[in-house]
């Protein structure tokens, strides 16, 4: 079975800073690509907070930050991903980009290289497909925040061999989560019972049957979730959360993937939650209020 000792992680964003913070905790060396040295610094600075935070937290020795730093290698160059025993893409959610990554990556790594997809709605089979290694692909998709979050989803398609699966179910729990696996539908599992459920929040609210934050309370305490669908909308982003039903639409034509009007709206006027400073809530004061969007 190959073994894993470098991995590569293509995209600094929120979930590719957490995927090689977590990566690097495990002590993988851990190469963190971007396009831009400001995303690159963005990323790491995401990344640092989070380990000093730790640190203050009397988690983590500042011995061990030190050395989980020492394990990450920032590059805006992709030939540095070579040597790489497994490359996770998190790149942004557009078909045609992830093709042309894979497919320049392919050029600089092993054959033997491992590749991966964190997507969390794009088919793994078309993306396999698009690389010269479809036996050696395999979705592996966290959850935000990554450093937090337990669960991974190993996805396999049709072409993915048993060694990379058993490969990257291995390498998920070697960074300290618990895996499982997954078919390659559109959504895996968990965004396919996600993803309805927040559509039917916004919905509800259309339907005028309570306010946002009543919404929000009902299901935090009602069922014991640590966010309403409101507050976590805000929290994945309102234009992932639109991109991922634009997706499961296309896929299933199933009119409980379909993108409520108000979601549409909001995605286009820019409310994307809390990375805007706006969405269901505004962020902009010491706690969130409901936005004038929605008010
Ligand atoms: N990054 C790193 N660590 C974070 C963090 C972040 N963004 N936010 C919180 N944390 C850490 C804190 O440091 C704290 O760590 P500690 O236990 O070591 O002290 C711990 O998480 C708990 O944080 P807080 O006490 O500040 O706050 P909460 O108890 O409210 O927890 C939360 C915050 C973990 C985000 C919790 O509210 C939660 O679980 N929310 C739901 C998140 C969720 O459902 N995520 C999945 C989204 S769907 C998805 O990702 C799929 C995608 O494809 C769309």
């Amino acid at each position: 079975m190959t073994e894993i000792r470098k991995v590569g992680v293509v995209g600094a964003g929120l979930m590719g800073s957490g995927i090689a913070q977590v990566s690097a905790a495990a002590g993988y060396d851990t190469v963190v690509r971007e396009v831009e040295q400001g995303f690159l610094d963005r990323g790491m600075a995401r990344i640092e907070k989070n380990l000093d935070r730790a640190v203050a937290k009397e988690k983590l020795g500042p011995g061990e930050r030190d050395a989980i730093a020492g394990r990450l290698h920032p590059t805006v160059d992709l030939a540095d991903l070579a040597g790489c025993d497994l490359v996770i893409e998190a790149i942004t959610e557009n078909l045609e980009a992830k093709h042309e990554l894979f497919g320049a990556v392919g050029g600089v790594c092993e054959d033997d290289a491992v590749f991966a997809s964190n997507t969390s709605s794009l088919s793994i089979t078309e993306l396999a497909a698009g690389t010269d290694r479809p036996d050696r692909f395999v979705g592996l998709h966290f959850f935000n925040p990554v450093p937090v979050m337990p669960l991974v989803e190993v996805v396999r398609c049709g072409q993915t061999s048993k060694e990379t699966f058993d490969v990257a179910f291995a390498f998920a729990k070697s960074v300290g989560k618990s895996p499982i696996a997954c078919g390659d539908n559109t959504g895996f599992v968990v965004n396919r019972l996600l993803v309805p459920y927040m559509l039917d929040a916004i919905r509800a609210y259309e339907s005028g049957i309570a306010s946002i934050p009543d919404i929000d309370k009902g299901l935090r305490l009602g069922c014991g979730y640590p966010m309403g669908p409101f507050t976590l909308g805000d929290f994945v982003g309102l234009d992932t959360l639109y991109h991922i039903t634009e997706i499961m639409y296309n896929e299933y034509k199933e009119a409980r993937f379909a993108s409520p009007p108000l979601l549409r709206r909001m995605f286009l006027a820019g409310y994307h939650g809390r990375k805007t400073g706006k969405g269901f809530y505004d962020y902009s004061g010491p706690e969130p209020v409901v936005s004038d969007f929605v008010k």
